[in-house]
């Protein structure tokens, strides 16, 4: 059972928790979505300290980049206790951010899948994820979080505005850009890739997500499209 088929059913759980204990927290902290593998290792055990490790290469490493990936041990054996993790920052973030951000996450990670062989966990300005089987660089499409706002006129400009910041978001110039923002009058939007994803994966990924905007959430005033490697806006 992979990571992502798990997050869906620990969802209403952990926005109940999050809303509960900060209620004030800025934007960038707030939390999107995160679920945890049900296997746990074992206290003390070389695995515990890899996860260690991984978690705090992250949130040291977040203070100069919005994306990178490890592995611990680094030699990246096939030991039963590897474990591989990234974390990718959105790109409108300052490294200060970003690194306030990864850290926050991977501490409400620690806490939130307590001693689970695997986590993930996206808040509005980061995503962190961990595990033992080798998702860097792999693509995902999987939809963990899809919320459509309330409709409005399809004939309204809006819908066309809409239309248009999406098609901005998604066409491909040619040169890699993880995060894209555009707007259209009252209409933002915005798309992040995840870092290890290959310029024509993530052009994938993201059209998969635009798409799925556009059918799913029809003529709604907003929508969030959460794949597992990518997320579209608006
Ligand atoms: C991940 O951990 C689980 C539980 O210990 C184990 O069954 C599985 O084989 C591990 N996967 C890899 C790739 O090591």
């Amino acid at each position: 059972m992979t990571l992502a088929t798990r997050k869906v059913s620990f969802l209403p759980f952990l926005l109940l928790i999050f809303c509960t204990i900060n209620p004030s927290n800025s934007a960038t902290d707030t939390f999107v979505y995160g679920g945890c593998s049900q296997l746990k290792f074992i206290s003390g055990s070389p695995y515990e300290y890899n996860v260690n490790t991984i978690l705090t290469s992250l949130v040291n490493s977040a203070m100069f980049n919005s994306y990178n990936s490890f592995t611990a041990p680094a030699s990246g054996s096939d030991s039963q206790d590897t474990v591989y993790g990234l974390f990718q920052c959105r790109g409108d973030l300052s490294n200060g951010d970003c690194a306030r951000c990864v850290a926050k996450a991977a501490s409400q990670l620690g806490t939130l899948c307590l001693e689970s062989i695997g986590g993930g966990l996206q808040l509005e300005g980061c995503f962190v994820k961990y595990d033992n089987t080798t998702f860097l660089g792999v693509e995902d499409k999987t939809v963990v979080v899809r919320r459509c706002g309330p409709l409005i006129s399809t004939s309204s400009d809006s819908l066309a505005r809409r239309d248009a910041v999406l098609g901005y978001l998604g066409a491909s110039d040619g040169t890699y850009k993880p995060f894209r923002i555009g707007g259209s009058g009252d209409v933002q939007g915005l798309a992040q890739f995840v870092g290890d994803l290959s310029p024509s994966e993530c052009q994938d990924c993201l059209s998969e997500a635009i798409g799925r905007l556009k059918t799913d959430c029809t003529a709604a005033k907003w929508g969030d499209m959460y794949l597992a490697k990518c997320y579209a806006r608006y």
